[in-house]
């Protein structure tokens, strides 16, 4: 059982790499989060945003170089499945559920696999994470791949607190939503974050961004080039002259 103290942030990542080949995804990047920080991570495309959660994880791949402490027990040498249930899980930027099993199938395997539950316990966690996140009971049993986009999103936040998490790792949510869905993301998020989970999220869709990060780090070539207060860090004149330059390349 990993043990807190008030000073020691919950995650920390230092100088994490990650090579393939000759390209550098994510080079010497560092940041600390303190246990019930809502944590933003910007960055145009390709700056090696996702693939700082998969290091983070060890899905599908650990770093290059760096290292990783969840509440200062190192976790960059553990498998993904040790990673999960030490109490870090991600939600992946395409669809990742189980397309062919119920909403509730998909959200109790997460509590059994990810959060190493009995099956009873599991249920229960299922159904809680599933009332957490306001999914309608009548759609909790249609298979994954019948909910509807804004629902697949409930479910994937579901599935990942359903483990209970200490740390939830969330790639770009709001990918696909309306104006009024990503509204109620923002609800969601917070809800989630009211159950004492620490948050750490990339997101293209800045308004969600600001609005709900206490603190933003923005990513360019795999390089930290802004860390600090959200509203100050976009004003950065490097921050926009990273993706004013993509825009103008037509990237
Ligand atoms: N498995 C891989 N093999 C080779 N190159 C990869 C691999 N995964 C990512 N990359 C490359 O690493 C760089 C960073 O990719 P990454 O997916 O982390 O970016 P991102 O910031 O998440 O982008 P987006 O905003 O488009 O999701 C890109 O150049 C990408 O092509
Ligand atoms: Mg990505």
């Amino acid at each position: 059982m990993l043990e807190t103290n008030d000073n020691q942030p919950l995650l920390e990542v230092r100088q994490v790499s990650r090579r393939f080949g000759a390209l550098v995804a994510v080079d010497r990047v560092s940041f600390s989060i303190q246990k019930g920080e809502i944590f933003g991570i910007a960055g145009p495309n390709g700056s090696g945003k996702s693939t700082l959660f998969n290091i983070i994880t060890g899905i599908p791949f650990p770093p290059s170089a760096g290292e990783v402490f969840l509440a200062g027990q190192p976790i960059h040498k553990l498998r993904p499945h040790q990673i999960s249930r030490a109490g870090v899980l991600r939600t992946f930027q395409k669809d990742a559920e189980f397309a062919t099993l119920s909403a509730l199938e998909n959200v109790y395997a997460s509590a059994v696999y990810c959060g190493q539950m009995g099956s009873n316990e599991a249920r229960v966690a299922a159904q809680q994470a599933l009332d957490d996140v306001s999914l309608a009971a009548e759609r909790r049993t249609k298979a994954a791949s019948d909910l509807s986009v804004f629902e697949r999103k409930q479910l994937m936040i579901a599935s990942a607190i359903a483990a209970r998490p200490k740390v939830l790792l969330l790639d770009e949510p709001a990918a696909g939503l309306t104006r009024p869905e990503t509204s109620d993301l923002a609800d969601l998020i917070y809800t989630v974050h009211g159950r004492g989970i620490t948050i750490v999220l990339i997101e293209h869709v800045l308004p969600l961004l600001l609005k709900v990060s206490e603190h933003l780090m923005v990513l360019n070539h795999g390089a930290v080039i802004a860390s600090g207060k959200p509203e100050e860090v976009v004003r950065n004149p490097v921050v926009v002259a990273a993706y004013l330059g993509k825009r103008e390349a037509g990237l």
